[in-house]
């Protein structure tokens, strides 16, 4: 029997980037004979009663055998695994890898190498004061990079070179929970997008940018292939398992003496920049891991 999937994307972000992992998954589907329907979250409603969770569709259908998860709807995916349908991130990775906090969090525990990184404490009105962090002994010097923990494409990481910097960069967070960060000053600009799909790095690419410390591609980065070393490979590769994931883009800081650093783990990570850059397409990698393991029925 052929199995049949979901991929679920998020049905209220602009523009048709954010659809692009579905459309490729659903084309990786077909070309491995297996059928995979593109649905959006909101047309599939948690629904929680006496009789257990269940999921209620705008266009009935039975439920599949395996869902790729394309969302950061962390609820919806979670009411999908209780029902007992493998799901691909799993709920409690993408949570991991969507808050920064958490991501280093366990990074820390497990000993990776991470930039040295304080976590803010919460405020519920108002915002921190510098005078907070300046204080510490511990503390970084400028530069250091703060960086909020919900954000992507680099636009909510920052760089700050002076304590009326950081006094204003508090100001605007307010009580948006955030981190500070040691500067890794040997990658400005610079920094490795690593593509894990299962024990594999499937495609990478080097990110550069001539004009900001920042080397996202969306922030302005020039991409180009990359072959990993052994050590970037293994670091990608455990960074993933790290927080549970399947599958994730990690981006790597070049350390000194090029040593590789984590900087991020991106469990729902765009995949068209890779396949412009590199020319491997990864859904394809994805799929066939996910077909895999859905078969040996081992999540
Ligand atoms: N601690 C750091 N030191 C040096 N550069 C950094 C540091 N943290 C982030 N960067 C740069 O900023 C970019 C964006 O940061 P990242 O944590 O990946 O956030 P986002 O989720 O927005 O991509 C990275 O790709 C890297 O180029
Ligand atoms: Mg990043």
């Amino acid at each position: 029997m052929t199995l049949k999937g979901w991929v679920i994307y998020n049905g209220h972000l602009p523009g048709p980037k954010f659809k692009d992992f579905a459309e490729w998954i659903r084309e990786a589907g077909e070309k491995q004979g297996t059928d995979i329907a593109i649905i959006p979250n909101d047309h599939l409603l948690s629904f929680h009663a006496e009789n257990g969770p269940t999921i209620l569709q705008k266009e009935k259908t039975n439920f599949p055998d395996f869902v790729l998860y394309s969302d950061k709807d962390i609820p919806l995916a979670r009411t999908i695994e209780t029902m007992g349908i493998p799901v691909f991130n799993s709920s409690h990775s993408i949570e991991l890898s969507d808050n920064k906090i958490e991501t280093y969090q366990r990074l820390a525990a497990h000993h990776l190498p991470i930039p040295r990184t304080m976590v803010a404490p919460k405020v519920f009105s108002g915002s921190l004061q510098a005078e907070t962090f300046l204080s510490v002994p511990e503390f970084f010097t400028f530069p250091f990079v703060v960086k909020e923990a919900f954000g992507s494409f680099g636009e909510q990481v920052y760089l700050v070179h002076t304590e009326e910097e950081l006094q204003q960069k508090l100001l605007d967070i307010s009580n948006r929970p955030f981190i500070l960060q040691e500067f890794i000053e040997t990658s400005y600009g610079r920094d490795l997008r690593l593509n894990v799909v299962g024990d594999q790095v499937v495609a990478a690419m080097e990110r550069t940018s001539d004009n900001d410390f920042r080397a996202n591609v969306s922030a302005g980065g020039i991409m180009k292939p990359h072959t990993p070393t052994a050590q970037e490979k293994e670091l990608a590769i455990q960074a993933t398992k790290a927080i549970g994931a399947d599958f994730a883009g990690v981006d790597l800081l070049f350390g000194k003496d090029g040593y590789p650093i984590i900087c991020e783990i991106n469990s729902n990570a765009h995949i068209r920049n890779i396949f412009d850059c590199t020319g491997i397409n990864v859904a394809d990698y994805i799929v066939s891991y996910v077909l895999n393991q859905v078969n040996r029925g081992k999540k």
